[in-house]
């Protein structure tokens, strides 16, 4: 990625508080942990760090985000006004790398619970959000210009890059830009009570209503319909017995997301 600047990043993409402050470092364990460690330290809304490189890369459910040179990895502070559905603030995060991997690159992203982004039912982003105190840090991973040969093998198959699906290089800030605009716009609208608006953007972009799915809890396989997803960010599904049941987390499998 090029190296960022506050003007860089507000500027160019009209955000108005994320990117208020920018931190890019070009290796990093990861940008989450140090935005963590800044939220602690009362670093302001819109505290943005980003990275060439993360070595130790997190993702949901103690895994790790394989982060090498290539992709987005980027996490921000927030400063929520009082209880924010943080599983919804997650999904409007990737409805903004949906959004923004379609702009630079036509690719049909789209949004899978709980908090990925997939082209063609391969993971090309993943949203990562996690309360800090009062603070809600949320972790972008988009792979951009990843070769597949980045891939380690056991994802192989099972992600994707812009650069993987189309063979054509795009410009990393341009898509942290594009992500960060309208995950502000979202964020936004969802601190001031307006979140029916973000929900029905991400339904509309949702890869797994209407279809059979099953979710893994707490060791169990929950199989059905997914019908809906609620202003908390939770998926409903219409069990195979007929019960509706209501998941605010969970690993989703879908044959054809
Ligand atoms: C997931 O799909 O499990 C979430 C992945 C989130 C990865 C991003 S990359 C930037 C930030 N730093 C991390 O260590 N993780 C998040």
């Amino acid at each position: 990625m090029n190296r960022l600047s506050a003007s860089g990043v507000k500027d160019a993409f009209g955000t108005t508080v994320l990117g208020e402050r920018v931190y890019y470092l070009e290796t990093v364990a990861s940008t989450q942990d140090v935005a963590r460690r800044m939220a602690e330290e009362n670093a302001p809304e819109g505290t943005l760090v980003a990275a060439g490189v993360q070595e130790k890369g997190r993702g949901r459910g103690g895994r790790s985000w394989h982060s090498p040179r290539g992709g987005v990895w980027a996490s921000v502070v927030l400063r929520p006004r009082g209880d924010i559905p943080v599983n919804l603030v997650v999904l409007s995060g990737a409805l903004a790398a949906a959004k923004a991997v379609r702009k630079a690159s036509g690719l049909p992203a789209v949004i899978k619970w709980p908090n990925d982004c997939v082209v063609e039912g391969r993971k090309i982003a993943g949203i990562l959000g996690e309360t800090c105190g009062d603070a809600l840090v949320v972790g972008f991973g988009i792979n951009v210009n990843l070769k597949p040969g980045d891939f380690p093998g056991g994802l192989s198959g099972r992600a994707a890059s812009i650069f993987s699906e189309t063979g054509v290089e795009s410009d990393e800030t341009l898509v942290l830009g594009e992500t960060l605009r309208v995950f502000e716009d979202c964020y936004l609208k969802i601190n001031r009570g307006g979140a029916s608006e973000v929900l029905w953007e991400i339904k509309c972009l949702s890869s797994v209503l209407g279809k059979p799915v099953s979710v893994e809890w707490r060791g169990r396989e929950h199989s059905g319909m997914a019908v809906d997803i609620e202003a908390d960010g939770s998926i409903i599904l219409r069990l195979d017995s007929g019960l509706l049941m209501k998941f605010q987390q969970g690993n989703l499998k879908c044959s054809l997301p």
